[in-house]
């Protein structure tokens, strides 16, 4: 995969797909996804056209955060199947040149997981150290003002047994580790090598900025004491332990990548976990996913993540969506939009990752009070993934959640049948950019354009690419003397025909030029 005339690792050029297992597909037909089932879906992820796939937590877990508390690192969830499973999924994936890249949890684990069973055993315990543990205040008050994600509660809970509180960023069944402790750094190591030497080729590593904390663990003016975003975001040590884990993952050959989780939201602040090339291959960079769908809005956006990284030669990424946050097909309103986006997503400077089900447009399904189940309230994003048509939608049985909105429609089976669905727009969109070096790697810049439309243009060594988005629901003019084909459109209108400068209501385009286009 690496470009002709660069030298630039996979990562750089890939798109990644996101599976959340529990609901991608299921051999088993227990209702949940499984290992398995993403396996007997690779050869339709290769007829999509992605280039790596990253695995939400598949580890032995009591599920309280579906699968971010962590029992076992090392190994597989029976609801997911077992290690065979994961080398089976492995060896197929790279069959095809697909690279794998799985969660790693490092900030918490499950508090099933034996190092914490044995923490809370006692004060004495070899492993109380390995989580953050304070004292009541003199008349039983918490030890801060810290909240904890999901709710308003205190990010400390009181461990009876023991006397003591624990800190938890998130659930109470979550206790953060302690990466003050050598040990806790040792063994997060440890598991880094362990999935290494299987064969993986990368992480995400779940809100890695929330590994190293204030030693004085101090309470916060009242508005910022959610830990996650405020309170943890971006402490010295943490960038210590980075540059460690790197020297790590630079040991191994071909590659390996760890994208990180930050959950600030300032783009400059982001870019600090790059370190000088040291630490994070790449960051997520949130303020661009919470973007309106609205030009002005994505320009600024564009523009600060730049600013901010390209000083450092820091890679970008982009995202719309993921297992977290509603889909963007629902933020943004409507399919137009959401075709739009996907134009703009697969074409700006950086590593995409999709998050499954995008490719068919599905919006979060609506959840019935009864049949919610995630702490967070993020069921709607999680809904299962449709395959057919037909009843049950190649789902063996009846799913943990309850399905997107127009499941047959908007199936794979139904999707593959039709070439103007959106499947085969992400389908064209990722053929475009894998013949397109410019589209890949080349520069980026943002070119003279009415109000209502964003125009980019991307050069690398010759080839060329311009990209015009319409954000208004109204036919926007993009006059170009240059001639250009319409290589992509998000609803396939004009394609392969000479560029005509009109460009339709929420209409976006990749135009390639017919003759070298001008500097
Ligand atoms: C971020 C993950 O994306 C989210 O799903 C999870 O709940 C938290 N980290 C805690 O691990």
């Amino acid at each position: 995969m690496e470009e002709e005339g660069s030298s630039a690792p996979w990562w750089q050029t890939a798109v990644v797909y996101q599976i959340y297992p529990r609901s991608f597909a299921d051999a088993n037909g227990d209702g949940v996804g499984d290992l398995a089932g993403i396996t007997s879906q690779l050869d339709h992820l290769v007829w999509l056209g992605v280039d790596a796939l990253w695995l939400s937590p598949f580890y032995r877990s009591p599920m309280k955060d579906f699968g971010y508390d962590v029992a076992d690192y090392c190994d597989v969830d029976p609801i997911f199947g077992n290690l065979e499973d994961f080398d089976a999924l492995l060896e197929a994936a790279h069959a095809r040149g697909l690279k794998l890249m799985i969660d790693w949890v490092p900030a918490h684990s499950s508090s099933e997981h034996p190092w914490f069973v044995d923490a809370r055993a006692s004060r004495q315990s070899d492993r109380r150290n390995w989580y953050v543990w304070r004292d009541a205040g003199p008349g039983g008050e918490l030890p801060n003002n810290w909240k904890c994600a999901f709710s308003d509660a205190p990010a400390w809970t009181f461990d009876a047994g023991s006397g003591q509180y624990y800190l938890h960023s998130f659930l109470a069944e979550q206790p953060d580790l302690n990466w003050e402790e050598p040990k806790v750094e040792a063994a997060m190591h440890e598991v880094l090598r362990f999935w290494l030497e299987r064969g993986v080729d990368g992480f995400r590593a779940d809100v890695i900025s929330n590994i190293g904390k204030d030693p004085a663990l101090a309470s916060v003016e009242e508005a910022r004491a959610k830990v996650p975003p405020f309170v943890f975001r971006n402490e010295p040590v943490t960038h210590e332990y980075l540059r460690r884990i790197r020297a790590l993952l630079d040991t191994w050959p071909g590659d390996r990548a760890m994208v990180g989780e930050i959950p600030v939201f300032d783009s400059k602040e982001v870019a600090t976990f790059y370190g000088a090339g040291d630490e994070l291959h790449m960051a997520f960079n949130f303020p661009p996913l919470y973007a309106p769908f609205e030009a002005p809005a994505w320009r600024e956006r564009i523009e600060v993540t730049t600013g901010a990284l390209d000083p450092r030669d820091a890679w970008p990424t982009w995202v719309l969506s993921n297992h977290d946050v509603p889909r963007h097909r629902t933020r943004y309103g409507n399919e137009a939009r959401a075709r739009a986006a996907a134009v703009l997503l697969l074409t700006l400077r950086g590593t995409p990752f999709l998050y499954m089900g995008e490719e068919l447009g599905l919006e979060d399904a609506l959840v019935p009070a009864a049949c919610k189940v995630d702490p967070g309230g993020r069921d709607g994003c999680r809904a299962p993934l449709p395959w057919s048509r037909a009843q049950g939608h190649g789902w063996g049985g009846v799913p943990w959640l309850p399905w997107p909105p127009d499941a047959a429609e908007r199936s794979v089976e139904a999707q593959r049948d039709d070439p103007g669905s959106m499947l085969h727009l992400y389908r064209r969109l990722l053929a475009a950019r894998r013949a397109s070096p410019a589209l890949r790697l080349g520069d980026f810049a943002f070119l003279e354009a009415p109000e209502g439309l964003l125009c980019w243009r991307r050069d690398f060594s010759g080839d060329c690419r311009f990209v015009v988005i319409n954000f208004e629901d109204r036919e926007l003019e993009w006059p170009q003397d240059d001639r250009h084909e319409v290589e992509v459109a998000s609803d396939g209108r004009g394609e392969s025909q000479v560029y005509d400068s009109r460009v339709g209501p929420h209409q976006a385009l990749i135009l390639k030029p017919t003759r070298p286009a001008r500097a």
